[in-house]
């Protein structure tokens, strides 16, 4: 089970996946959206030390954002405190404000970027655009690929772009490697569009909420409803949201029952049967889970995914309980339709 810190070492067993030529990621992603406020207070070095932790442990991958307050400067910290001869990998995002999207523009946001972080290349830029009305969003791209051409970026990405907007951008001929969205066993929606037609292009999935804040764990199994206020981090209170759209908390009862007895037959924890499940899925890559650096780990549980493989009966019984559920497609729509 999880962890609190603690000064031991282990030196687990961490599965490796190639994302793109000379990209070779974690299949579960430590997610930094944790060090940006609303979870809890983060000290910087502590959050370092922890980082370090993460790297022993071959936990190597980190997916963080321009907007997730400290994140960027956080992993310039840890390489220097590391060296820069140990590898990781650090997966940003670049979010603009809707606008126009001139080559300053996002030169300028770019360089602030590889500043922070202390390095001339980033391993993956992943995009996001907040507004489809506004088709700035094809400059922007048209941009970064020059960076790219400059090398100041590695490979592109996107994040919670719906399947109609990466064909558009396919169209235009932009390479893209993932895109990163909302996939857990509440939120399929990714299978219906996306998943065939990046199959077809070869684009890979990289996912979060597969967690769902930490919902999908034993600490809500057999619990009442939860009330808004005891909802701790941004994290929870967003999943709630999803869990009540989804079904409502009678309906995720008997889901983290059916979790339960399965996690109990492979002797693991609900949290490695929920990021199982979607790790198995066609085109996903991996599975971001959140850190609260220096806060709370849990490294030795989340490794033990390595271990658990999951047969058909397994996943009859979670199909049968989301089969009850409202189909979000039709209620959000294609992915990334929760931020628009
Ligand atoms: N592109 C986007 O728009 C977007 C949006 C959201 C998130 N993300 C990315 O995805 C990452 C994940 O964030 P998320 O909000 O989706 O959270 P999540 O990964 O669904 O949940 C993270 C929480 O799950 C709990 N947890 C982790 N391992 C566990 C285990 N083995 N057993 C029990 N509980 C466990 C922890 O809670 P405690 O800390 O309370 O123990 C942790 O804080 C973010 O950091 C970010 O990098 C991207």
């Amino acid at each position: 089970m999880s962890e609190k810190i603690s000064d031991k070492n282990s030196h687990l067993s961490i599965e490796k996946t190639i994302l793109a030529d000379d990209l070779k990621i974690c299949k579960i992603l430590n997610g930094m959206w944790q060090v940006a406020g609303g979870h809890g207070q983060i000290d910087s070095e502590s959050a370092v030390n922890d980082m370090e932790k993460y790297q022993k442990c071959g936990f190597t991958t980190w997916d963080l954002a321009d907007i997730y307050g400290p994140a960027e400067s956080l992993i310039g910290n840890f390489r220097r405190k590391i060296g820069k001869d140990i590898k990781f990998q650090a997966l940003t995002k670049f979010v603009p404000n809707p606008g126009p999207m001139s080559s300053s523009i996002v030169t300028h946001y770019i360089d602030q970027s590889l500043k922070k972080m202390d390095t001339d290349c980033i391993d993956l830029l992943q995009f996001h655009w907040w507004d489809y009305n506004n088709v700035s969003y094809l400059d922007a791209l048209q941009h970064l690929s020059k960076l790219q051409n400059e090398q100041k970026i590695k490979h592109l990405g996107l994040t919670n772009f719906d399947t109609e907007r990466v064909r558009i951008i396919i169209e235009k001929g932009f390479k893209i490697v993932s895109n990163q969205v909302q996939y857990s066993i509440l939120d399929q929606r990714s299978q219906k569009l996306m998943t065939p037609f990046f199959v077809k292009h070869g684009i890979k999935i990289l996912t979060y909420g597969t967690l769902l804040g930490g919902f999908f764990s034993e600490k809500y199994l057999g619990t009442d409803e939860p009330h808004r206020t005891e909802l701790t981090t941004s994290s929870l209170q967003k999943y709630k949201n999803m869990i009540d759209v989804w079904g409502g908390w009678q309906l995720f009862q008997e889901l983290l029952q059916v979790l339960d007895s399965i996690a109990k037959k492979y002797q693991c924890s609900i949290a490695n049967i929920a990021t199982r499940f979607i790790l198995d899925k066609p085109q996903v890559a991996g599975v971001i889970i959140g850190t609260r650096l220096g806060i709370i780990n849990h490294r030795d549980d989340n490794a033990k995914v390595f271990t658990v493989k999951l047969d058909p009966d397994d996943i009859s019984l979670i199909d049968e309980i989301t089969a009850k559920s409202n189909d979000l497609f039709k209620v959000i729509g294609d992915c990334g339709g929760e931020y628009r």
